[in-house]
């Protein structure tokens, strides 16, 4: 507990640095709607934004224009994986469409009608599935039956659905950075780690930044391995990067 508020406390570094590493986290990010109210529409803008996060002014002072800076992905619900599909291939953009085919948030339908969705998904052309565990198995301790997720062969572990009331706090993300370490040394293997659900400020998204670079390593900020599930942090993130390109 004291460590996690030590590393949320003690990440404040050098202006110059901090606008690199706020580059450094919009490619990290899998942009997401998970609203009631999602259309083809917004889902379209989602898209957008996550092939141009940052303004061409902006990134032309860091000479980053023709470097193709966007998100890592973009996380929409099933009935809206054929709107993202087809607005990232109109926008020639090699970012995943990813979706959340499970059940999400609740995790509460039957094992027969979460497999259709994800067949469905999948013939929809998502590249990736997240999949909501059963937090019954869980609560009554039938760890053997829900088959540890990253033992099982998943890619990634996510820190939560981000529709909590009290999403992933960092405590926790320490908890199942270590379970990824350990996973490492005995296996070998690499999982990754997601974290999602509040991160909505640019110095929030740091600090989670520079704890799994002290948990981890530098290798694991990959978008690969460090996805960040976020709605609105992409706006965060350009003022201060606004402010360091104008100092305004
Ligand atoms: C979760 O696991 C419990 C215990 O095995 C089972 O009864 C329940 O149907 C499962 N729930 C879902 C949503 O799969
Ligand atoms: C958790 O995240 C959701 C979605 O971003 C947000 O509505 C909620 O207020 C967050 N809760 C906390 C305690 O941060």
């Amino acid at each position: 507990m004291r460590y996690a508020e030590q590393i949320q406390a003690c990440t404040t570094m050098k202006k110059e640095w901090q606008a690199v590493w706020l580059l450094k986290a919009i490619i990290l990010i899998g942009l997401t709607t998970f609203s009631d109210h999602d259309t083809s529409s917004n889902v379209q803008r989602l898209c957008y934004k996550a092939k141009y996060p940052i303004r061409e002014a902006l990134l032309k002072s860091f000479n980053m224009c023709d470097k193709g800076l966007m998100t890592n992905a973009v996380y929409v619900y099933p009935t809206r994986v054929c709107d993202a599909v087809k607005t990232l291939k109109a926008l020639c953009c090699t970012i995943p469409g990813a979706s959340v085919p499970t059940g999400f948030p609740a995790g509460q339908t039957h094992l027969k009608t979460r497999l259709v969705e994800i067949r469905l998904a999948v013939e929809n052309g998502v590249t990736e599935i997240v999949v909501v565990i059963n937090r019954t198995l869980v609560l009554t301790g039938q760890q053997e039956a829900l088959m540890i997720a990253i033992m099982a062969g998943s890619d990634f572990i996510k820190t939560s659905t981000g529709k909590e009331t009290v999403n992933a706090t960092f405590p926790v993300a320490i908890v199942m950075l270590w379970a990824i370490r350990d996973f490492f040394w005995k296996t070998g293997n690499k999982a990754g780690f997601t974290q999602t659900g509040g991160i909505r400020s640019a110095k929030y998204s740091l600090a989670c930044l520079s704890l799994v670079k002290e948990e981890l390593g530098d290798e694991w900020l990959t978008p690969e391995l460090f996805p960040i599930g976020a709605s609105t942090l992409v706006s965060d993130i350009q003022r201060p990067i606004y402010h360091h390109v104008t100092g305004r």
